[in-house]
C-alpha cells in the first residue's frame, strides 16, 4: 500500500505542476481528495493492512494527503499571483497618480452663506419669493408710484402679460407679510434683474440680500444695532458703519449705509453698501388691504427693512475688481476659492 500511496502522490504532484487554471486545479482536488478521489479510494485499503503495520501506513496516508493538499494550495496562490500580474501588465504602478482638480464654492455662495449665517444667529429666518413678479408686489405695494423711473421699460424687463423680472428682492417683504402676521423677522437672498449696461460695476442679473423685521415697538435703534453688528461680523470688528439720510419709497425715514474698512490694507475710505429704513406706513397699509386684516396696521406695530447687493459684498470681501469675473466662470479665477 505504501507504494500505491507513493504512486498517487507523484501522480498528483506532477498533475498539479502542469495545471494552468482554477478549473483544472479544482478538478484535480476532486480527483485525488474528493469523496470518490484516488486517495480516498486508496485509504479504504487500510482495512486489509496487518495490525502491526497500521500505524506506519496510516502515517504515510496522512503525509500523502498533506503533500497533495499543500501542492494544491501553493498552485492556487500562484495562479492568483499570475492573474494579478497579467492585470498590471503594461502599467507602472510606481508612477505618481494624477491629481484631480479640486472643486470649490463660488465666491457669491461663500459670502451669501456667511451673511445668512450671521443674520440667522440674530433670529432672522430665510424667506423667498418669485423672480417673475407682479408690478403690484415689486412696486405698488412698496409705495413706488406709477411714474417712478425704476418702473420705466428702459430700466425693467417686462413680460407681455404685464409681469416683470423683479428689480429688487424687496418684493419678498410683501410676499412674506401677506402670509405671515407679526412678528416677522426674515432675510431673503436672491436674484434681481435690471436693464443695465454690463460693466465692471453693473450686471443685468445680480444678487441681493433683503431683510425685514416687523414687530411691536421696533425702532431705528434696532435697525442700527442689527446692521452694525452684521457688518462687523462680516468684515471685521474695526469696521466703521455710517447711516446717511436718503430716500426710498418703501421706508421712512430711509438711509444709505456706508462702511469704512480697515482690514483691506488700502487707505480706508467710505463705501456705500446698503439701503435701509423704517418700513413706510403706506407699505403696511398695502399689506393690510391685501390680507384684509389689521395685523400690520394695529397700534404699536412697526418695522425696519434693509437691502444690499451680494455681488458687492463679494467684491469687497475678496477684493474682486470687476463684477464680470463673478459670472464668467473662468476656472483660473474661481480656482482661487478652492
Ligand atoms: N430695494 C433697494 C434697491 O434695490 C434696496 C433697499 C433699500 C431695500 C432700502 C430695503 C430698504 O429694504 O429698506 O436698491
Amino acid at each position: 500500500m505504501i507504494e500505491e500511496l507513493d504512486a498517487i502522490q507523484s501522480e498528483a504532484l506532477n498533475a498539479v505542476a502542469t495545471v494552468t487554471d482554477d478549473a483544472g486545479l479544482e478538478a484535480l482536488r476532486i480527483g485525488f481528495l474528493g469523496k470518490k478521489g484516488k486517495l480516498t479510494a486508496a485509504s479504504a485499503g487500510m482495512r486489509d493492512v496487518p495490525k502491526e503495520q497500521k500505524k506506519n501506513v496510516g502515517q504515510k496516508l496522512n503525509e500523502t494527503r498533506q503533500a497533495i493538499t499543500a501542492a494544491l494550495e501553493t498552485k492556487g496562490a500562484e495562479l492568483i499571483a499570475a492573474k494579478d500580474a497579467a492585470q498590471f501588465e503594461g502599467i507602472d504602478p510606481t508612477l505618481p497618480g494624477r491629481t484631480l482638480p479640486k472643486g470649490a464654492q463660488h465666491p457669491l455662495t461663500l459670502v451669501q452663506d456667511e451673511a445668512v449665517q450671521i443674520l440667522r444667529r440674530m433670529g432672522f429666518a430665510l424667506a423667498e419669493g418669485p423672480e417673475i413678479e407682479t408690478e403690484w408686489h415689486c412696486f405698488d405695494a412698496l409705495n413706488t408710484p406709477a411714474d417712478h423711473p425704476a418702473r420705466n421699460e428702459s430700466d425693467t424687463f417686462y413680460f407681455e402679460n404685464g409681469k416683470l423680472l423683479r428689480t429688487h428682492t424687496s418684493s419678498v417683504q410683501i410676499r412674506t407679510m401677506e402670509k405671515q402676521a407679526p412678528p416677522v423677522r426674515i432675510i431673503a437672498p436672491g436674484s434681481a434683474f435690471r436693464r443695465d449696461e454690463i460693466d465692471a460695476t453693473h450686471l443685468s442679473a445680480f444678487h441681493q440680500l433683503e431683510g425685514l423685521y416687523v414687530d411691536t415697538g421696533v425702532t431705528l435703534a434696532d435697525l442700527k444695532g442689527t446692521l452694525e453688528f452684521f457688518f462687523r461680523e462680516l468684515f471685521g470688528e474695526d469696521t466703521e458703519v455710517r447711516f446717511r439720510p436718503h430716500f426710498f419709497p418703501f421706508t421712512e425715514p430711509s438711509f444709505e449705509v456706508d462702511l469704512k474698512l480697515h482690514a483691506t490694507g488700502q487707505a480706508a475710505k467710505w463705501i456705500e453698501i446698503a439701503g435701509c429704513g423704517m418700513v413706510d406706513p403706506a407699505v403696511l397699509q398695502s399689506v393690510s388691504e391685501s390680507r384684509k386684516d389689521d395685523a400690520f396696521t394695529a397700534d404699536g406695530i412697526s418695522g425696519f427693512a434693509f437691502g444690499m447687493g451680494i455681488d458687492r459684498l463679494a467684491m469687497i470681501k475678496y477684493g474682486v475688481p470687476d463684477l464680470r469675473l463673478l459670472i464668467e466662470n473662468d476656472v483660473r479665477f474661481l480656482g482661487q476659492f478652492a
